[in-house]
C-alpha cells in the first residue's frame, strides 16, 4: 500500500546524496572541536543566517534549551507564545533543568504576540517579580497554521527588547519555510535575534540535527551547556554531512511543499464537513476540523490511516497535515481522493 505520511515534516528520510555524503564524511572528535565536517556545516549555517558562529546539536529541543540556558540564569523569566513549541512540547525543560520561569503571552492566529501584550508582560523591578530576561519567537509558528512572522514584526519585537535591555531568541525550526513563503533572504528574519535555532531534520530532510547561530562568544558559552546536557557527540560529522546537503539542496525545494499544501487545503475545503481556511495556512502546515453527519473525526483518522494516509488528530478535534519532501504532488492528489471517498460515501 502507498503510504502518504502527513503527520510531520520530521518524517522526511535522508536523500541518496545525503546517504553517500554521510558514508564518506571526514570526521574527528567534535568534543575536541576537531571534526572538519561539523566545522563546515557550522560555518555554512552561520554564513547563511548572517551570524558570527554556529553550533551543531542533536535536536531542535536541545538547541532551544541550550539557548535558554545560555541566555538566562535560575529565576529569570522569559516571554513566549502560549502556542509556542518551547512552551507546549519541550517537556518543560527550561523549568526542570534551568529554573527558568515561562511567562506566556497569547499567540494570535498569524503567529505574532501583540506588541502591547508583550510590553505589558515585561516586569518592572519589584521585590516580588522575577526579572524578565528574554523574548522567544517562533518562525514559522507551528501551532498558528505554520504562519511566517514578517521582518517588520521581528524588527518591532527587537526594538521593544532593546528598549528594555532584553535578549531575543528565535526558534527558527522552520525558518527557511518562512523565508520561502515571504520570498526573502533568511537573514531578513534572523538579524533581529541574538540567537537562532533552525532544524535540519524537518523540511530540509536530514536525519538528525539542528544548528544554533549567534555571536562567537555566545556560541562558546552555548557549547559548554551542550556538553553538560550530554550533547557532545564525537564523530558526528557523519550526521553533519547530511546537514550540509540539506542546506545545499533542501531549501530551494520547500516551495513545492507549500504548493502541495495549498492544493491539499483547497481540495479539502471542497469536501463535506471539512472546515479549513486555505489562506490562513501559508506554508507547509495545515490545520483543519471535521464536522460531518456520518463520520466522526476519530473515524476519519482511522479510515484515512487504513488507506495509507496518516494524519495527526490533536486536542479539540483539530487535524494537522504537514507537507514534506516524501509527499509528492501525486501523493497529495491521492490523499485528497481517499478523503473524498470517505466523506462522500
Ligand atoms: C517550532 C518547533 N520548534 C522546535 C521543535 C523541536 O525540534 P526537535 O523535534 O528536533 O527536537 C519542533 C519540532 O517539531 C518545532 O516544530
Amino acid at each position: 500500500m502507498q503510504i502518504v505520511d502527513l503527520r510531520s515534516d520530521t518524517m522526511t528520510q535522508p536523500t541518496e546524496v545525503m546517504r553517500e555524503a554521510m558514508a564518506r564524511a571526514e570526521v574527528g572528535d567534535d568534543v575536541f572541536d576537531e571534526d572538519p565536517t561539523i566545522h563546515r556545516l557550522q560555518d555554512m549555517a552561520a554564513e547563511k543566517l548572517g551570524k558570527e558562529a554556529a553550533l551543531f546539536l542533536a535536536s531542535g529541543t536541545m538547541g532551544n534549551l541550550v539557548s535558554l540556558l545560555t541566555h538566562c540564569g535560575r529565576g529569570d523569566e522569559i516571554l513566549l507564545g502560549d502556542r509556542s513549541h518551547i512552551f507546549l512540547n519541550e517537556v518543560g525543560g527550561l523549568s526542570a533543568l534551568g529554573g527558568i520561569h515561562p511567562h506566556t503571552v497569547a499567540n494570535q492566529d498569524d503567529g505574532t504576540l501583540a506588541l502591547e501584550a508583550l510590553e505589558n508582560a515585561i516586569r518592572h523591578s519589584d521585590l516580588h517579580y522575577p526579572p524578565t530576561r528574554l523574548i522567544c519567537l517562533e518562525n514559522t509558528q507551528n501551532y498558528c497554521f505554520g504562519s511566517p512572522l514578517t521582518p517588520q514584526y521581528m524588527d518591532s519585537v527587537a526594538e521593544l527588547a532593546r528598549k528594555y535591555g532584553l535578549m531575543v531568541h528565535l526558534d527558527g525550526a522552520r525558518i527557511f519555510n518562512a523565508s520561502t513563503a515571504l520570498s526573502i533572504d533568511v537573514r531578513e528574519l534572523t538579524r533581529q535575534a541574538d540567537s537562532v535555532m533552525f532544524s535540519l531534520s524537518k523540511g530540509l530532510s536530514a536525519p538528525v540535527g539542528s544548528v544554533l547561530c549567534a555571536t562567537r562568544d555566545w556560541v562558546a558559552k552555548a557549547r559548554k551547556w551542550r556538553k553538560m546536557l550530554g550533547g557532545g557527540m564525537r564523530q558526528a560529522g557523519h550526521l553533519a554531512a547530511a546537514g550540509i546537503v540539506a542546506l545545499e539542496t533542501g531549501v530551494d525545494r520547500l516551495a513545492e511543499d507549500h504548493q502541495n499544501a495549498r492544493t491539499l487545503a483547497q481540495g479539502l475545503k471542497r469536501l463535506p464537513g471539512i472546515e479549513i481556511e486555505p489562506e490562513k495556512n501559508p506554508t507547509n502546515i495545515l490545520f483543519f476540523k471535521l464536522d460531518h453527519p456520518q463520520v466522526t473525526p476519530r473515524e476519519f483518522l482511522e479510515q484515512m490511516d487504513a488507506q495509507g494516509v496518516k494524519l495527526l488528530l490533536m486536542e479539540g478535534g483539530v487535524f494537522r497535515a504537514v507537507l514534506n519532501r516524501m509527499v509528492t504532488r501525486e501523493h497529495t492528489a491521492s490523499a485528497l481522493e481517499i478523503a473524498k471517498s470517505i466523506l462522500t460515501r
